[in-house]
């Protein structure tokens, strides 16, 4: 079978550098041997370039890191306030084309109109993620199984709308801390990595600029079952409760063991056990002694064998279609001294497990979901 490589360093969702490195750090790592060892033929063009797209589009450089706080305080502000601070034209000051947008638009010189809440760099965002979903499209029309490497969860938004367009029915399993499931109005941060999946699943208010491509609801709630949750917004659990989506935390890991539920999201996404599948593995649902290489590590997460355990699981339905492999920050990793999660790997390069344990995390769950075992058996 062949394997399409999505190299998608993006890190616009969310104010850390570094995820952005992690596709070129799973390469150096040896992901493409070590997937044609499993009997893979590998494709990869290399990274996506959202650089000449931004300037195909118009469009500038991001916000500044730095500025990203600053301007969810603004709006913040703005919002407590009713109407003193208008972030339309605070953006449009601080010279962000792409921070303000068609939606800010609307705002301006109406004072007691409430203006829509900012994705931070919602425009620039949308423009990118276009990319991405067109070259998972072009994955899975070829027939080649959709592995899409990030850059931050943003690219969920992506690369799972375009596998459910390929592929009807696809039952999504989302393994992360977080529910990613906040709205443009619930979500603290504004950071839309926060947000992809309330995005496909149909949730927000209005479309935001830059996101034509993407047809909210595209993914039916009752196709989306979580694994791994310990970090969701108050706002945004009201919003999964009322939902049919699928939510199993890591109380749930807890209390049934992970065989159980394993078994009870497969059920859910596909009662039939028939239906093609998709994994999107944000590497913050491992615990962090695991994956200390990411940008919002929670406490209390999965083990080294039960995140291995689900994407063996995945490989052993034999339908699996794609993959996302998202938040690995190598530019987060620990220093080799204070690498204690290192220590605890036992694979076939420990010292490159050492230098960065979260990269070579990311490589093995990769194999481990196209099918690699302790056996040596192959799904595919
Ligand atoms: N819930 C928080 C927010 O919406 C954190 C989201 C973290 N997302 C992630 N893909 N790591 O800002
Ligand atoms: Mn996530
Ligand atoms: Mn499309
Ligand atoms: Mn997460």
């Amino acid at each position: 079978r062949d394997v399409h490589v999505i190299g998608a360093a993006f890190c616009e969702g969310q104010n850390l550098a570094g995820a952005d490195a992690a596709p070129a750090a799973l390469r150096a790592a040896g992901l493409a041997p070590a997937l044609a060892k499993l009997g893979w033929t590998v494709h990869d063009p290399g990274d996506l370039d959202f650089d000449a797209r931004y300037r195909e589009r118009g469009l500038g450089a991001s916000l500044p890191l730095d500025k990203h706080h600053e301007s969810m305080e603004r709006y913040r502000e703005w919002e407590d306030s009713g109407m003193a601070v208008n972030f339309a034209t605070w953006a449009h000051d601080h010279g962000a084309q792409h921070g303000s947008g068609a939606d800010g638009d609307a705002a301006v010189g109406e004072s007691s109109a409430r203006a829509p809440p900012q994705i931070v760099n919602g425009p620039l965002i949308g423009c990118g993620l276009e990319l991405v979903h067109e070259a998972v499209a072009r994955a899975a029309a070829l027939g080649r199984f959709a592995l899409t490497l990030g850059g931050d969860h943003s690219v969920a938004a992506g690369s799972v709308s375009a596998l459910c367009e390929a592929y009807p029915r696809l039952g999504v399993i989302w393994i992360d801390a977080h529910a990613d499931a906040n709205t443009p109005s619930t979500s603290p941060s504004l950071h839309y990595h926060g947000m992809p999946a309330a995005h496909l699943l149909g949730w927000f208010e209005r479309q935001p600029a830059g996101f034509d491509w993407l047809r909210p609801g595209v993914l039916p709630e009752s196709s989306l079952a979580y694994i791994g949750l310990r970090d969701i917004d108050p706002d945004e659990a009201k919003l999964l409760r009322a939902s049919k989506a699928h939510v199993y935390t890591m109380r749930d890991v807890d209390k049934h063991g992970i065989g159980r539920v394993v078994e009870m999201a497969l059920e859910a996404v596909d009662p039939h056990r028939n239906g093609p599948l998709h994994l999107s593995l944000d590497v913050d649902a491992v615990d962090p002694h695991f994956a200390p290489g990411t940008g919002t590590m929670v406490r209390g997460g999965l083990t080294y064998r039960e995140i291995h355990y689900i994407a063996e699981e995945m490989a052993l339905t034999g339908r699996l279609v794609g993959m996302d492999l998202v938040e690995v920050n190598p530019h987060l990793e620990p220093s080799q001294a204070g690498g204690g999660a290192a220590r605890a790997m036992h694979n076939e390069d420990p010292e490159a497990a050492h230098v960065s344990p979260t990269v070579n995390l990311g490589v093995e769950l990769i194999l481990s979901a196209l099918g690699k075992t302790i056996m040596h058996d192959r799904y595919h």
